[in-house]
């Protein structure tokens, strides 16, 4: 069975046949359609990140699944389709105890395609049935955009309780970024009536604009300040110019990752007094439970009704397996692999 897999701590990746999976008797089949990849599959595959499973030394990479199951069972039809949560508990913390390993205390987690456990790049895999998130069969191959989106919705879900631990109105946001990930965060923004303005390198973006985002590029001066602040580009330097952003008791939610070493320049003032006394908070969010699968596949089905064609065009690539790198190097938006028609 092919299968894209990288050596964690070494540039480079590759299309292998890998042993046919063994689904065992507690898994459901599934067969994958397609998997998106992203920033994290990047650093991967640039040798940064990831960690092999216990003994071996390949990941299987692929995280954001598409696929359908392939036999009746464990309350699952075959036809269905289904994406798959990427973390899975530590097995000895708070948090993972409450089905919250977004939450890890102890960063003994596993992910999928990530950390300890191989990923869904590859023909078939077998999957705890708890595991397994069911996609309404109408929404296609959009279902591909689930993972990404359930963490935007619990990355916006921490910001809503974080800045509602005081009277607070979430009524104007920043997004920095207009990839997959600042898209979505806009998208779902837009939903929920906020005024959103999105802004990044691109000169133009329509398919921001289309929602009643204003899309403004790097660069164009001044902007205001906002109630919230919404880091998806993944630039250190960003992250910490939007504590300087926020209105009074704004939030600043860092989405992105940037691992360069490197030292960033925060103005003193900024949070040695605007922070404290306009209690200011900026936070960083990862992954999401199982509640933020269920709002953003809702959220899926009420962008495309509201915006039809926006979330195709936001899968600006499709392409098979071996053109994994391709995907890789694809800015245009999310790119998949396809691993079956
Ligand atoms: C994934 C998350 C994961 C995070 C850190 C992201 O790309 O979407 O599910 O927790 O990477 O590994
Ligand atoms: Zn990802």
């Amino acid at each position: 069975m092919k299968a894209l897999v990288v050596e964690p701590g070494r540039a480079g990746a590759r299309v292998e046949d890998v042993p046919d999976t063994v689904v065992g008797v507690d898994e459901v089949p599934v067969r994958v359609l397609e998997v998106g990849v992203c920033g994290t599959d990047r650093e991967i595959v640039h040798g940064l990140f990831g960690i092999a499973p216990e003994g071996e030394e390949q990941l299987v990479l692929g995280h954001e699944a598409l696929g359908v199951v392939e036999r009746d069972g464990h309350g699952f039809s075959r036809g269905d389709l289904v994406s798959a949560t990427v973390r899975r508990s530590c097995g000895h913390c708070l948090a993972c105890a409450d089905a919250s390993p977004d939450s890890c205390l102890t960063g003994d987690y596993s992910e999928r395609g990530i950390t300890r456990l191989h990923g869904f790049a590859r023909e078939l895999v077998g999957e705890d049935p708890a595991q397994l998130v069911p996609i309404p069969r109408d929404l296609r191959r959009l279902g591909v955009l689930a993972e990404p989106l359930s963490d935007c919705v619990r990355a916006l879900r921490h910001a809503r309780a974080i800045g509602g631990r005081q009277p607070w109105e979430l009524q104007r946001a920043l997004v920095i970024g207009a990839g997959a990930i600042g898209t979505l965060v806009t998208f779902l923004l837009r939903l929920d009536g906020v005024e959103v303005v999105t802004t990044a390198l691109e000169p133009a973006k329509p398919l921001i604009e289309e929602t009643g985002a204003e899309y403004v590029p790097v660069g164009s001066g001044d902007l205001g300040r906002f109630d919230l602040v919404v880091e998806c580009a993944g630039n250190a330097q960003l992250m910490a110019d939007a504590l300087g952003l926020l209105r009074r008791s704004g939030v600043a939610c860092l989405l992105g990752i940037d691992g360069r070493e490197q030292k960033v320049e925060l103005d003193g003032r900024t949070i040695g007094v605007d922070a404290v006394l306009e209690n200011r908070v900026l936070f960083g969010s990862v992954n999401a439970r199982r509640e933020d699968w269920v709002a953003g596949i809702d959220a899926l089905d009420e962008m495309r009704r509201r915006w039809p064609g926006a979330l195709d065009q936001l899968i600006g690539l499709r392409v098979p397996l071996d053109r994994f790198e391709d995907a890789l190097s694809f800015s245009g938006g999310k790119a998949t692999l396809v691993l079956s028609d």
